[in-house]
């Protein structure tokens, strides 16, 4: 009997795009949400963009959706899901510089509506079933708590896939004495029983509950940040018998962990479409950042990679797929505009009719842009500024944060090119400061050499077009110090607005031998 509601509504919507969705005003209700998001995934390592990693079911879903093509997220993980969750940019929450590490007493601010609050609000049943990284040292920061009705998944940014545990580690911090502990939890109580259970399984199959234990009646979001295809390279071995021919070994277990999440994605689709949910849904596949290559992932031909403030660190794998997208739409690409910090309103507002007044947002609500085609109401993207310096480089040429700055000291009163930061205006992108490992690496197996530009010393502003020159080869800052003007004059408007970086010293207290064992609260 919700069929026949399900399609009045539906017909509804498709008839009411040209204007707003209210459809959940009358007995019908507005589009379920799926959101999946990628760890470290390459932009290289989805079949559509080449990769000779297989994708079949995420080729299908983009094919028939809408690609993006002019997509951006923030290049690492903690970054991406604050301004996913929050919608603003990080220099308006204090988590412009690196991650929250797991003894960091630090969360996404509490202050900070979530797109699961506004969603709940909305009448919508919320599931996050994954990683969380936004922090954790009190009860308030766990997802349960930041508009999830259930929460599946674990809190840190990185453990074992099989026995979902991990260690200490925050560059500069003295880790000693520490033990290592589970990080695993459903709602908020730590699960010792799925050790030996691979983390793409067990969160497929809890995504597939979620959808069978649905009530029909009330739209749901359910928020699906997987643990792959992040390090540690672990995946169950006949996932890697297609690729044994991958000389690399990192690549080799890299392409069956994608293997076996592509395999996730189709079971959860085909689960719901079983259960009839699918033609009311939106789904929306993204990375969190730029693959790393140290670990199995690719960006080629993009420059740069993950961490990093080159194309290879920001420019993210996304589409949307629904049957909600006219028919005329689906199977195209967008080279529209778009940034992951434009989720939050783009799902409040344009897919589930909800308003935004009194939030503070940094994104754009694009479903216009994606489900009718129409110009991207984004001009620009802050790529992010941070004024702590990055002195440091690892055994792998990545940046460190230094571990000994104090993050109360005094931020320079004016924005200065010395200070990394990245903006996007329109075609052009301007660099400053030290973006990071700006080497262009091809996949191991491919026979392409990588290309290792001569870093000039002291050099700290790079100016790219990058409708014409995607991968960053011609830098254009010395021939148009106009365009190098106008740009850093928006990165000193949004400096001005900057909310200086929290970045706490580590903790002792968050050793998971204070508690049994377990990463837990510790305030
Ligand atoms: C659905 O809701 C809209 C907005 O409130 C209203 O204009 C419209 O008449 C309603 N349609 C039905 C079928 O009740
Ligand atoms: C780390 O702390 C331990 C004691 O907890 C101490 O013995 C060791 O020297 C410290 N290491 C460093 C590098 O400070
Ligand atoms: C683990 O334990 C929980 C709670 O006791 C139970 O609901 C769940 O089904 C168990 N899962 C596995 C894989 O054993
Ligand atoms: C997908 O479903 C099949 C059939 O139930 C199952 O064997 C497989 O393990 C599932 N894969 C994942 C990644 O969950
Ligand atoms: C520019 O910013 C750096 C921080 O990256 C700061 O140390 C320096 O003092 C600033 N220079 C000026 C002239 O303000
Ligand atoms: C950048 O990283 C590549 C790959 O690890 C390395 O070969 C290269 O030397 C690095 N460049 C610099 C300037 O450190």
């Amino acid at each position: 009997m919700m069929e026949s509601h399900r399609s009045s509504c539906l017909l509804t919507f498709v008839l009411a795009l040209s204007t707003v969705s209210h459809c959940h005003q009358n007995a019908t209700k507005p589009p379920n949400i799926i959101f999946i998001l990628a760890d470290d995934y390459g932009f290289h390592d989805v079949g559509y963009h080449g990769s000779a990693i297989k994708t079949p079911w995420l080729d299908k879903l983009a094919a028939e959706g809408v690609k993006l093509e002019n997509y951006y997220v923030q290049p690492i993980c903690t970054p991406t899901r604050s301004q996913l969750m929050s919608g603003r940019y990080q220099i308006h929450t204090g988590l412009e510089h690196w991650i929250i590490w797991d003894v960091q007493p630090n969360c996404l601010p509490l202050e900070d509506v979530t797109v699961a609050d506004k969603l709940k609000e909305l009448g919508y049943a919320t599931h996050a079933v994954g990683k969380w990284h936004l922090g954790f040292y009190k009860k308030d920061c766990w997802p349960t708590r930041r508009g999830f009705d259930t929460f599946f998944g674990y809190y840190t940014g990185s453990e074992d896939y099989f026995t979902h545990s991990r260690g200490c580690g925050m560059p500069g911090f003295n880790c000693s004495g520490f033990k290592s502990g589970l990080d695993f939890r459903d709602q908020e109580l730590p699960m010792h029983n799925y050790t030996g259970s691979y983390s793409t399984h067990v969160f497929a199959q809890r995504a597939q509950q979620i959808l069978e234990n649905h009530n029909p009646k009330e739209p749901f979001f359910l928020y699906l940040p997987f643990q792959a295809v992040h390090s540690p390279l672990q995946v169950p071995e006949k996932y890697i018998e297609p690729y044994k021919h991958i000389a690399d070994k990192h690549r080799r277990i890299y392409s069956g962990m994608v293997a076996c999440m592509d395999e996730a994605i189709g079971n959860i689709t085909q689960t719901a479409t079983q259960l009839g949910l699918w033609d009311n849904t939106v789904l929306i596949f993204s990375t969190d950042n730029g693959g790393q290559i140290h670990k199995g992932g690719n960006n080629w031909p993009l420059r740069g990679w993950k961490t990093s403030l080159w194309e290879g660190g920001i420019h993210g794998v996304g589409f949307v797929h629904s049957p909600l997208i006219p028919k005329s739409l689906q199977g195209t690409s967008s080279k529209e505009m778009i940034h992951v910090s434009d989720w939050f309103p783009t799902l409040v507002a344009g897919v589930a009719g909800g308003h935004l007044e009194g939030l503070k947002l940094d994104g754009f609500n694009v479903w216009q842009t994606i489900s009718q085609g129409k110009a991207s109401p984004r001009k620009e993207i802050l790529h992010n500024i941070d004024p702590i310096p990055y002195p440091r480089l690892d055994q792998h040429g990545d940046f460190y944060p230094d571990p000994y700055f104090s993050y109360h000291s005094n931020l320079p009163s004016s924005f200065n090119t010395t200070i990394r930061a990245a903006i996007r205006v329109g075609d052009w992108k301007l660099l400053t400061g030290d973006p990071g490992n700006s080497s262009w690496i091809p996949p191991p197996d491919s026979g392409i050499i990588p290309i290792h530009p001569v870093e000039q010393k002291g050099k700290h502003v790079w100016l790219f077009n990058i409708q014409e020159d995607p991968n960053e080869y011609h830098d254009l800052s010395e021939a148009r110090p106009d365009k190098v003007k106008e740009l850093v004059g928006r990165l000193q408007y949004y400096y001005n607005s900057l909310v200086p970086p929290f970045y706490p010293p580590g903790d002792p207290r968050a050793n998971p031998a204070l508690h049994g064992d377990i990463w837990t609260n510790w305030e």
